[in-house]
């Protein structure tokens, strides 16, 4: 065993993530030798602004601030970069010339690694570097090593969730307390859970580079974001929820992939789940994620999505395997795991029940035009409910139907959308079942 008594490492970012990592590199400071063999220390915490910076600092360590990139990369003693500037270009850059000149990286940058992981991971290949990403999906919640280690003599199947805090806030609220969208969005950014653009977090965007890098190491084999069909939550209305619950379920923003025989699935949806599943009463801002192996079956990972010490406690648990691998002469042991080529399937080629509201005209015969559209388009139809007309004249519909290919309902929808009969097509909501239900 190789043993440095003391391993330098670089901050880049002191925002939320990286304030964090400061934080608890300092909580576990007197005990990092004894787990490790090894001290830890900052040398350098890159940003743009080291005055706006400096407040977030004790006296003692303003001086570790710089603006610099090139300090930091040139300097032999620096061996682990932690990333946790964000976004895709700088981050990218850094991260390349760090593995490049031989530094360990991890990083918590969901948007790079949900598009140029490959990139990356050839690069930490190459220079026989260690790359570690868990911080990535879930925040606080282990499931990357999980998934590459600990549940790595399983074929998985399926892995998905909830794995994003903002949304499941919102939807939290919309059926716990009757809020409609807007109103509920309002609240979780006055409770800073939703950034000043919510954008990426309610229409799936951030969800769908959870689903990507989740799918590609489940199945081992890489899904990128443009892979990942994705639907936010902003159409869901406090009727929908309410609906739902009637019939024994809550609405969700689901991630999904799934290892079919004839390809990937992969998908971010606003669901519907049946309120015995557990993931139906994951509340608030928590995440969970959910996974199907052949030997382990199901297996449930819990717990808070974000958040600064959180996140950090999945970024230092990486900085320590560095360090261990470090010690052991044993850096890059488990790199890139994407050793096959599956396709992954077109949104249209795959499976679900749906839940569909429709306001239609009240007369009979009506329920007939529509049930020969949908046994026309192959769509078969498992439950219809008329809700309370209202108006005389107005009737509606909730439909639930079997499990069906998703360009048929597609299809079908289009086609009931013409009919003279229908007023509006409400909703259509996916309803989440195993592939076998
Ligand atoms: P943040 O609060 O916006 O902090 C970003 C930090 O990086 C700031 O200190 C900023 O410094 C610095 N920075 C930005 N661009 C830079 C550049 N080009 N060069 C040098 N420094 C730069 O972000 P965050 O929420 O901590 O997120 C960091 C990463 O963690 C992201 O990849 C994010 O997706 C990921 N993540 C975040 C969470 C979470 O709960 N927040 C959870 C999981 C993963 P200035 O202020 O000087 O610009
Ligand atoms: N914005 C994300 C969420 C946290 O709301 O879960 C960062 O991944």
């Amino acid at each position: 065993m190789e043993q440095e008594k003391i391993v330098y490492a670089a901050l880049l970012g002191l925002g939320t993530v990286g304030g964090g990592v400061y934080k608890v590199l300092k909580s576990q400071e007197s005990e990092t030798e004894k787990k490790l063999g090894t001290q830890i220390k900052i040398k350098k915490i890159l940003v743009r602004n080291t005055e706006k910076a400096a407040g977030k600092l004790p006296e003692e360590d303003r001086g570790l601030l710089t603006n610099s990139w090139e300090e930091i990369l040139q300097d032999p003693e620096i061996s682990i970069v932690i990333e946790l500037v964000g976004g895709i270009k700088a981050a990218k850059t850094y991260i390349s010339e760090a593995l490049q000149a031989g530094k360990h990286v991890v990083t918590a940058n969901k948007d790079l690694i949900a598009v140029h992981g490959k990139e990356l991971f050839d690069l930490a290949e190459e220079n026989n570097r260690d790359f570690l990403f868990e911080a990535a999906v879930a925040g606080g919640i282990p499931i990357i090593r999980p998934l590459k280690q600990c549940l790595a003599g399983n074929h998985m199947t399926e892995v998905m969730g909830i794995v994003n805090g903002t949304t499941n806030f919102i939807l939290t609220k919309m059926s716990q307390e009757g809020m409609e969208f807007e109103e509920a969005l309002a609240l979780a950014t006055d409770l800073g859970y939703a950034e000043a653009d919510p954008t990426a977090d309610i229409e799936g965007i951030d969800a769908g580079r959870k689903v990507a890098i989740l799918a590609s190491v489940a199945f081992n084999s890489r899904v990128v974001l443009d892979d990942v069909y994705i639907e936010g939550i902003t159409k869901i209305t406090a009727t929908d929820i309410r609906y739902a619950s009637e019939m024994g379920c809550a609405i969700k923003l689901l991630g999904v992939a799934r290892n079919t025989q004839d390809g990937i699935e992969a998908y971010v949806s606003p669901m519907l789940i049946p309120s015995s599943h557990p993931l139906s009463s994951v509340n608030d801002s928590y995440n969970a994620v959910f996974v199907h192996g052949d030997a382990v079956e199901d297996a449930m990972f819990f717990g808070r999505g974000a958040g600064e010490l959180p996140t950090a406690s999945a970024v230092v648990g990486d900085v320590f395997d560095v360090v261990r691998n470090m010690s052991y002469n044993c850096s890059g042991r488990i790199s890139c795991t994407c050793y096959k080529q599956i396709p992954v399937k077109k949104m249209e080629d795959t499976y679900n029940r749906f839940f569909l509201r429709l306001r239609v005209e009240d007369r009979c015969g009506v329920l007939a035009e529509l049930t020969s559209v949908f046994a026309k388009n192959h769509v078969s139809v498992a439950q219809i409910i008329q809700k309370d007309a209202k108006s005389k004249e107005e009737a509606e519909i909730v439909v639930i139907t079997s499990r069906v290919r998703e360009g048929d309902i597609q299809k079908a929808l289009s086609e009931i959308a013409t009919k003279e009969c229908v007023r509006k097509v409400s909703a259509m909501i996916r309803v989440y079942a195993k592939e076998n239900e």
